[in-house]
C-alpha cells in the first residue's frame, strides 16, 4: 500500500504522461510496466515540452525512483538517445532502474514489423513499425534477448543466432542488410549494454521494497484499453496488455499491491492506425477537433482519427480495469461546440441495438455510435482552476460521464501545460489519502 495504476481508457494518447508527471510529484516511485517506444508521452511544463517514449514520466522529478519494468520491450538505441537528450537538458537520470528481465527490440524485429505491414497491404494494422509485435512474439516463443544478455558477449551472440534462425525465410530479402550482420549487431548491442549497465537491476525487488515501506508507487501504463491484445479491437491492437492487471505482471508485484486505478480519457475520442472506431467523425467537425486538439501522433507524427466520446467503450474500460477514478483530459478542446454528442449505445448490423462493447469483430466493425446530445459551452476554459469556475454545461457534461460509468472524476485537464488542471473534491480526497499514507513514518 499504496499502489496506483494509471491506464489509458481509450485507444492511447489520452494524456497519461501529463497525469503521471503530476502524480509523480507526491509519489516515491514511477514504474512503466508494458509497451515500448510505440508510446509517446508528452509533458509540458514551464514552456518546455518533453516527449518520452521509454522513460517513465516521473523522470523530471530528480531523485525519484523511475523503473522500466520487466514487461516493457526496450529498443536500446532509443533508450540511450533518450538518456542523452535528458542529460543534455540537465535532467538527472541517476535514479533510473531498468529490469534485467525486460526484452530487447532487435534490428530484425523492426524489419519484420515493416515487412509484416507491407505484406498486409490494405489490411495493415498501422503499427508504429518500432518492432513491438515481433519482439513480444519472440518473448512468447522463448527466443527473446533480454537486458541481462547485454552483459555477456558469448550468451548474446548465441541467443541472436538462435533467434534469427527461424526467421531466415521471412528475412531473406534483407540477407545482405548490414543491420543484420551478426558481428556488428553483437558489438552494437554490447556497447548499449556497457552504456546502461549502471541502471540494470532486479526492479521487482526494488518496487516491492517501496510498497513494503508504504511508499506511493505509480504504475504508468502505455497505449490504452482498446489496444489491449486480449480485450481490445483485435487484430487492430498492440502486442501487450495495457490494462491495469498487467501492472502486476509487468512490474513484478502482487494483485493486492494495487490500491487504485485511474483511467485517463479524453473528453472525446481519438485513435491512431487502423481498426474499428464506432464514434469516428469523418467530416469537417472531425477536422476541427483534430486541429483544436493538435491531434498528431507523438511517436509517428500521423494525424489521429477523431470522434465523439464513446461511453460504451468507457464503461467497458471501467470494468476491465476496475477503475477507481477518472481523469478527463482535453476538455478545453470542446469549447465552442453548440451541442456535444456522447455514444450511450451502438447501432449494429440491421439496426441491432447494442449496449455493451461487442466481442465479435464483425459486429464491432459494423457498429456506429447512438448518441445522447448534451448542450455545449462557448467559454475558453483553459484558465479555470476549480470546478466552480467551469461553465455549468461543462460541469453537467462531466457529471453525465461520471454517472454513466459510475466512477468519480478525480482530475480535469484543461490544457497541455502542467498547471492546467482542476482537482475535483473526490480527487483531492483520494490523492491526499495516498500522499498521507506515503508520508507516514
Ligand atoms: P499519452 O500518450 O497518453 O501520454 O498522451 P500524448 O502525450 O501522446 O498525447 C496527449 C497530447 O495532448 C499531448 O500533446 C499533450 O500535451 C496534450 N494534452 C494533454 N492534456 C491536455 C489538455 O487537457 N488539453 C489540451 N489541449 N492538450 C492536452
Ligand atoms: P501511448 O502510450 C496510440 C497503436 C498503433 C497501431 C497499434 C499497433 O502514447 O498512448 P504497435 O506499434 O504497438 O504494434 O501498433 O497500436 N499504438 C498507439 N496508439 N498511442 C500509443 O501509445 C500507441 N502505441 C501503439 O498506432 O494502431
Ligand atoms: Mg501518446
Amino acid at each position: 500500500m499504496p499502489g496506483l495504476v494509471i491506464v489509458g481508457a481509450q485507444w492511447g494518447d489520452e494524456g497519461k504522461g501529463k497525469i503521471t508527471d503530476l502524480l509523480a510529484e507526491r509519489a516515491d516511485a514511477i514504474v512503466r510496466f508494458q509497451g515500448g517506444n510505440n508510446a509517446g508521452h508528452t509533458i509540458v511544463r514551464g514552456g518546455e515540452t518533453w516527449k518520452l517514449h521509454l522513460m517513465p514520466s516521473g523522470i523530471l522529478h530528480p531523485g525519484k525512483l523511475c523503473v522500466i519494468g520487466n514487461g516493457v520491450v526496450i529498443d536500446p538505441k532509443i533508450l540511450t538517445d533518450e538518456l542523452d537528450d535528458l542529460r543534455r537538458r540537465s535532467v538527472d537520470t541517476s535514479a533510473l532502474k531498468i529490469s534485467a528481465n525486460a526484452h530487447l527490440i532487435m534490428p530484425y524485429h523492426m524489419l519484420l514489423d515493416d515487412a509484416g505491414e507491407v505484406k498486409l497491404g490494405k489490411l495493415q494494422i498501422g503499427t508504429t513499425r518500432r518492432g513491438i509485435g515481433p519482439c513480444y512474439a519472440d518473448k512468447a516463443a522463448r527466443l527473446g534477448i533480454r537486458v541481462q544478455d547485454l552483459l555477456d558477449e558469448k550468451i548474446l551472440k548465441k541467443k541472436i543466432v538462435a533467434a534469427m534462425e527461424p526467421k531466415r525465410l521471412s528475412l531473406r530479402e534483407y540477407a545482405r542488410d548490414p543491420r543484420l550482420d551478426l558481428q556488428s549487431m553483437t558489438e552494437e548491442y554490447l556497447t548499449y549494454g556497457h552504456r546502461i549497465k549502471q541502471y540494470i537491476a532486479d526492479t521487482s525487488r526494488l518496487v516491492l521494497e517501496r510498497l513494503d515501506e508504504d511508499d506511493l508507487v505509480v504504475f504508468e501504463g502505455a497505449q490504452g484499453t482498446l489496444l489491449d491484445i486480449d480485450h481490445g479491437t483485435y487484430p487492430f491492437v498492440t502486442s501487450s496488455n495495457p490494462i491495469a492487471g498487467s501492472a502486476t505482471i509487468g512490474a513484478g508485484v502482487g494483485p493486492k499491491d494495487i490500491d487504485e486505478v485511474w483511467g485517463i480519457t479524453k473528453a472525446y475520442s481519438t485513435r491512431v492506425g487502423a481498426g474499428p472506431f464506432p464514434t469516428e467523425l469523418l467530416g469537417p467537425l472531425g477536422d476541427e477537433l483534430r486541429d483544436r486538439g493538435a491531434e498528431v501522433g507523438t511517436t509517428t507524427g500521423r494525424p489521429r482519427r477523431v470522434g465523439w466520446l464513446d461511453l460504451v467503450a468507457l464503461r467497458y474500460a471501467t470494468r476491465l480495469n476496475s477503475l477507481t477514478s477518472l481523469a478527463i483530459t482535453k476538455l478545453d478542446v470542446l469549447s465552442g461546440q453548440k451541442t456535444l454528442s456522447v455514444a450511450t449505445s451502438y447501432r449494429g448490423p440491421e439496426g441491432l441495438e447494442i449496449d455493451h462493447f461487442p466481442y465479435h469483430q464483425t459486429v464491432l466493425h459494423h457498429s456506429v455510435g447512438h448518441y445522447e446530445e448534451l448542450p455545449g459551452w462557448d467559454e475558453d476554459i483553459s484558465e479555470c482552476r476549480s470546478e466552480d469556475e467551469l461553465p455549468e454545461n461543462a460541469r453537467n457534461y462531466l457529471q453525465y460521464i461520471s454517472d454513466f460509468v459510475k466512477v468519480p472524476i478525480a482530475l480535469i485537464s484543461v490544457g497541455p501545460s502542467r498547471d492546467q488542471v482542476i482537482w475535483t473534491r473526490a480527487g483531492e480526497a483520494t490523492y491526499a489519502a495516498g500522499a498521507r499514507a506515503a508520508a507516514q513514518p
